[in-house]
């Protein structure tokens, strides 16, 4: 359903370049008529390709988020039975988040990140290998990758809010009902991301051994894993 233009937004920095070609290539073409029976314009072809490009990413995210608690729990639970449950509440979250994006996914026909075998392989990776420290390091893990991704899910949000209020055929200008519940469905998943970041460090995430080391390193893979998964 959408098109495939690459955009330049640069994950983990506050410029958006993506914002120019979002106001320029808009395609003034009636589409879909709203509750008051007025139409919206057709989405430009690069907003579009930013929507496509969020799911793809948003989507690749949560598989892997998945993927990390299950490493965690996996490690951790029999040794650690008291972080059983916090785990599992994080982990749960996380398995909805996903299957929200898969469904999305389906529904946009947003291809999938080419590399998503490569994603499982390192988000199993990045759940058991702090866990085998200390869980304290796993919970190290757990703050930077949450601190990340609510830096992501607000840098969407912003960009939702700013580029998507469409004209409508009446002259007025209105977010699509589709970009709404795409936003609600962020912000949710954001404050949910944030609530396992107190999480991990309620449980002693500073305690961890090398804390910056840990910490600093995993929020450089995650940019990086985020930056790829937006365009393979
Ligand atoms: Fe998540
Ligand atoms: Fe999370």
């Amino acid at each position: 359903m959408y098109g495939r233009t690459i955009l330049s937004k640069t994950v983990g920095t506050k410029s958006f370049s993506i914002l120019s070609p979002l106001r320029a290539k808009s395609t003034p073409v009636a589409e879909k008529k709203t509750a008051n029976g007025y139409k919206f314009e057709q989405l430009s072809p690069a907003q579009k390709a930013y929507l496509d490009r969020v799911i793809r990413v948003d989507q690749a995210g949560e598989l892997g988020a998945d993927y990390i608690y299950r490493g965690q729990i996996y490690v951790l639970s029999h040794k650690y039975p008291h972080l059983r449950p916090i785990l599992d509440h994080m982990w749960k979250q996380e398995v909805h988040h996903r299957s929200t994006f898969n469904n999305l996914q389906l529904k946009h026909r947003t291809r999938p990140s080419l590399i998503t075998p490569l994603w499982k392989l390192g988000a199993t990776v990045m759940g058991v290998a702090p866990a085998l420290i200390s869980p304290e390091a796993a919970m190290a893990c757990t703050e930077a990758v949450e601190t990340v991704i609510g830096n992501h899910y607000n840098e969407q949000l912003r960009c939702l809010a700013n580029q998507f209020n469409i004209s409508k055929t009446d002259g007025s200008k209105d977010e699509p009902q589709e970009i709404k519940k795409l936003t609600d469905i962020i912000k949710e998943f954001r404050d949910q991301e944030l609530e396992h970041l107190d999480t991990a460090i309620k449980n002693d995430s500073h305690m961890a051994v090398p804390y910056k080391l840990l910490t600093e390193g995993i929020k450089s893979v995650c940019k990086a894993a985020i930056w790829t998964a937006e365009r393979i």
